[in-house]
């Protein structure tokens, strides 16, 4: 199938490693000019050659603050003129039982996993032209309990699905679709689930035996691609739904 993203502009934030970099490297694949947002210079520098094919341009901005956006906007005009392609990637977690966590915990990824998604639509939208695509990054726990010590995780996460469907209704009528996808346990090296599988190789294995069916976890490649094709006109009728992404990994109905 041709994605037709030849030619199209496209951003991706937190796109230096992990699933954000794989979304990148699809995108650019396709043919997009990608612009890939970080913080930390080099490890975008790194990315870049790590692609290794394509328009890639890295952005050193921490978009948890509105002006950092604000300035991401005004590169994107100054390189591309329109925006075809928004991903929302960023996202974190500070794990811990709710009594146990702090109102810094709560700020820190409300900013991380919520207000900076908010705050790059705000700056980019407008830049986004009939026909163009936003997806979030989002989480099968933010479709359902995670269990313990995910609270804020769990809590963060749905609120972005939510975000998503409404600004979906509210940007139907300029063309603008917006959706999100929800990975379940994603492995890639030196990523978090890489870290546990290292340090506790039989716990993870144990993990593996009793919550994900396919019997392995899943790779950032198998999230890009479903992140590139909703990314896509060929997604044209997909709006304002929230895709798993998970090999079967979550049990909800629906
Ligand atoms: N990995 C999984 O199993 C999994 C499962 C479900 C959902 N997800 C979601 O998928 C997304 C990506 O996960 P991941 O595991 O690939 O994450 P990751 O390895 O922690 O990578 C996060 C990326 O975001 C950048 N970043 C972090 N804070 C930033 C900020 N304030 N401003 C700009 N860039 C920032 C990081 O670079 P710098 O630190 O250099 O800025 C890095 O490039 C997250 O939303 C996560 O919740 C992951």
């Amino acid at each position: 199938m041709n994605l037709e993203l030849e030619g199209k502009s496209a951003v991706v934030t937190g796109a230096s490693r992990g699933i954000g970099l794989g979304i990148a490297r699809a995108l650019a694949a396709e043919g997009c000019r990608v612009v890939i947002v970080g913080r930390d210079e080099g490890a975008l520098r790194s990315a870049v050659a790590a692609i290794g094919r394509g328009d890639v341009t890295p952005f050193v901005g921490d978009v948890t603050e509105a002006a950092a956006n604000e300035a991401l906007a005004a590169f994107v005009r100054d390189r591309f003129g329109a925006l075809d392609v928004l991903v929302g990637n960023v996202g974190g977690n500070r794990r811990g039982r709710f009594l146990d966590t702090t109102e810094d915990d709560w700020e820190a990824v409300l900013d991380l996993n919520l207000r900076s998604h908010l705050r790059s639509v705000r700056s980019l939208v407008p830049l986004m032209p009939t026909g163009s695509a936003i997806t979030f990054v989002a989480s099968i726990f933010g479709r359902e309990a995670g269990g313990p010590g995910l609270s804020i995780y769990n809590t963060t996460k749905s609120a972005i699905i939510s975000f998503a469907k409404i600004l979906a209704l509210e940007l139907a009528d300029r063309g603008v679709r917006v959706n999100s996808v929800a990975p379940g346990s994603i492995r890639f090296p030196g990523g978090s689930w890489d870290r546990r599988c290292v340090e506790d190789p039989e716990g993870m294995a144990a993990f593996v035996a009793a919550n994900l069916p396919m019997g392995r976890f899943g790779s950032v490649e198998e999230v890009a691609d479903v992140v590139a094709f909703l990314s896509s006109p060929r997604a044209a009728w997909v709006n304002g739904a929230c895709l798993n992404v998970d090999g079967l990994q979550s049990r909800s109905l629906i």
